[in-house]
């Protein structure tokens, strides 16, 4: 008897000294980006913060050329920025994007099958690009068929950067924020619904 006491009180204090978060679910989302003066870094960490707000969702912050295998295939969610270039997504971004075939790999398996995608964007003008920009970073993704959502705008969260801009205002980075957010709950969402 005093055995089996014994016993129970040692697992209840193993159990109590267990850190809490051993075995909590959670999620990854990687936030990949291109940036030469910095604009398009700071909506990718507005980004960053958004998507941490919701608990258990750990985000890896890269510049798209740092972007491993491993770290793109096995996150749950992908989000990508890219500044305008002559109304389209960076050749940086491109090729990014292009590495996951001659780099990394892709097909025949469809590696990045049903993970959650979004975009971001900064342009230094209104009206000449930026929608365009996000559109052609999820056309890529749904050709991986990856599940796109937007959030911060229409196709994305985007910010205007030259002329009488202040560069990211705070409504700019709060369309981050609140992308970042949103892909992480649909995230979750998709990662907890039963398997069919
Ligand atoms: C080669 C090049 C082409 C660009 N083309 C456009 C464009 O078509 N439309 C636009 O709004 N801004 C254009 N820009 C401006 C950038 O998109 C803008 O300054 C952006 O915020 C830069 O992001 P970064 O600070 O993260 O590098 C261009 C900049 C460069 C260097």
């Amino acid at each position: 008897m005093k055995i089996l006491a014994c016993t129970i009180s040692i697992g209840l204090v193993y159990l109590s000294l267990a850190p809490a978060w051993a075995d909590e679910p959670s999620i990854m989302v990687l936030v990949a980006y291109h940036s030469m003066g910095g604009h398009t870094e700071k909506m990718a960490q507005g980004v960053v913060e958004g998507a941490q707000r919701v608990p258990g969702t750990k985000v890896l912050l890269k510049r798209v050329g740092q972007v491993t295998a491993d770290e793109l295939f096995s996150a749950d969610a992908l989000i990508v920025g890219s500044p305008v270039y002559w109304s389209n997504m960076a050749g940086e971004v491109k090729t990014f994007f292009d590495n996951w075939q001659f780099k990394f790999g892709i097909f025949p398996e469809w590696k990045m099958r049903n993970k959650v995608g979004a975009a971001f964007t900064t342009g230094g003008q209104l009206s000449s690009g930026k929608e365009l920009t996000m559109l052609t970073i999820l056309a890529a993704m749904l050709g991986n068929q990856m599940i796109v959502v937007s959030g911060g705008g229409a196709f994305g969260a985007s910010a205007t950067t030259e002329g009488d801009s202040p560069g990211i205002d705070e409504k700019e980075l709060a369309g981050a924020k609140e992308l970042g957010q949103r892909v992480a709950e649909v995230t979750w969402t998709m990662k907890s619904a039963p398997k069919r």
